[in-house]
């Protein structure tokens, strides 16, 4: 017997889903977004609680079990992970969604019976199913167990068309019959497709797929909530759906490249990623010193982070050599780039965990015009989002993603390990310009050095 009229579910439903949206509003801002997380959190759990009361279920104890074994796995890695291993993170949880809707969709195959029911059944088994298999692969690409470079072999269109269409094939047949063996063909082709769509593209542009199969996800879930009759599924998938996709254009564009590109470059014959190429050209090489002496006698410098400054987890050291420079009448400012990172709002989220005002955050746009009057730009940790390339180089992977103009800058210092390029794999001829100083070694040391050379002068 279930606890809740249908009337009662309906209305705590109704509240879950305005928790989801009020989330997806705070999560626009960093300044919201905590609060935006928790209200989602507390809708989901909502809902969970609200099904547990509505529906007649068995196997209660098993259920409970489950959920404790997830919550059990998730919450420690949720804890433990860098900030770095985000978009790992967030691909492992979307892919097993995607396979989790679709094996909800398997076991409704025998009480699903009209036409409507038996599609919303296959569209979930099988977009669930490409939504996990690609997600573990884009898991495999970020972590480094899987090879971030595009892998493509002769006839790859041809053997993806196949699989796809024989997917298709196998979906009409589960229809048609709803036997057993047809569906466990749909999801196995199901999970082909979605290796088969992710393996060729390259390492840059792994975590716009992650956003897409995110959307895929969402999909998944609100086909699975037509499958289950309920509505609850229908709004939070389409919610999913939607965000992702906008988040996928929003990424791409940011990039300068269109999603289908990134997703079918490889089919077409095109790689996604760069070659890394690295030359034997002379740099002009400091140490933190001189580094000090320019920042402290500059009007203006604009601080450019990028990857490096996460992993070197050198954000409070940046934040406190800002501080020190306004104090000695520096005027400084922090250029963001969309993409800078691994993940959207990357630098923004490091930044204000070193409480860098929100006010010293410049975007792109309005920062770019602002080089050339400036008298050092320091790249610290960035390599492709201030890569002239995507201007200079028609053949070059980044070529038409908007940069920020460093290059504009009197001079420019560049804080990192190696000449090793970045994500995209290419080089960066700033390196070599005249202008360009470098202080090699890891990002924190190297700001911790600066910043007790600034304290000596
Ligand atoms: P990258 O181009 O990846 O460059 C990072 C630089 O940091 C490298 O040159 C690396 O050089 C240096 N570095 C790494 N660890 C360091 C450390 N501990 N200390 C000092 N330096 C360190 O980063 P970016 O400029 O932020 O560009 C982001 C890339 O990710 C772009 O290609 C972008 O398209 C791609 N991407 C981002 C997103 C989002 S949403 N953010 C989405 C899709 C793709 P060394 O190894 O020599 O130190």
């Amino acid at each position: 017997m279930s606890l809740l009229t249908p009337e009662w579910t309906g209305l705590l439903y109704l509240i879950a889903a305005v928790c989801f949206i009020l989330a997806l509003r705070g999560l626009s801002s960093p300044k919201t977004a905590r609060r935006g997380n928790l209200i989602g959190a507390a809708g989901a759990l909502l809902a969970v609680i609200t099904v547990f009361l509505s529906a007649r279920i068995e196997n209660i104890p098993f259920i409970l079990i489950a959920i404790a074994v997830g919550s059990a796995i998730a919450a420690p890695i949720s804890r433990r992970v860098e900030m770095t291993q985000m978009p790992q993170l967030v691909a492992l949880f979307n892919g097993v969604g995607g396979g989790a809707a679709a094996l909800v969709a398997v076991l409704e195959l025998g009480s699903s019976d009209s036409l409507g029911s038996k599609v919303a059944v296959v569209f979930t088994m099988l977009i669930g199913a490409v939504s996990f298999s690609g997600s573990a692969v884009t898991v495999g690409k970020l972590q480094g167990l899987i090879s971030s470079r595009p892998l493509i072999f002769p006839g790859l269109a041809i053997v993806m068309g196949g699989v796809v269409l024989a997917a298709l094939i196998a979906g009409g047949f589960v229809v048609a019959t709803g036997a057993a063996g047809w569906a466990i063909a749909l999801l196995v082709l199901g999970l082909l497709v979605g290796a088969l769509l992710v393996l060729p593209v390259g390492g840059a542009d792994v975590p716009i797929v992650i956003s897409l199969l995110n959307a895929f996800t969402g999909l998944a879930v609100a086909a699975s909530g037509i499958v289950l009759g309920n509505l609850l599924l229908v709004v939070a998938g389409t919610l999913v759906g939607a965000s992702g996709t906008i988040l996928t254009r929003a990424m791409a564009s940011a990039m300068g490249r269109g999603v289908s590109g990134i997703l079918f470059g490889a089919f077409k014959g095109g790689s996604t990623a760069g070659s890394t190429t690295q030359s034997d050209r002379p740099v002009r090489s400091s140490n933190a010193e001189d580094v000090a002496v320019l920042l402290n006698y500059a009007q203006r410098v604009v601080i450019v982070p990028g990857y490096g400054l996460a992993v070197a987890q050198g954000q409070h050291t940046i934040a406190e050599l800002a501080t020190t420079l306004e104090a000695r009448g520096v005027e400084v400012v922090f250029a963001i780039h969309p993409v800078a990172g691994r993940m959207p709002g990357h630098m923004n989220v490091l930044l204000a965990e070193a409480n860098v005002p929100y006010e010293a955050l410049k975007e792109m746009a309005e920062v770019n015009p602002e080089f050339k009057n400036t008298d050092v730009a320091l790249v610290v940790g960035a390599n492709d989002v201030v890569n002239p390339a995507a201007k200079t180089s028609p053949g070059s992977p980044i070529y038409g993603m908007p940069i920020l103009d460093v290059g504009e800058a009197r001079q420019v210092v560049f804080l990192k390990r190696s000449m090793r390029p970045g994500f995209a794999g290419i080089e960066n001829e700033l390196l070599y310009d005249p202008k360009t100083t470098l202080l090699f070694g890891d990002a924190k040391d190297s700001l911790t050095k600066v910043l007790g050379a600034v304290n000596a002068l």
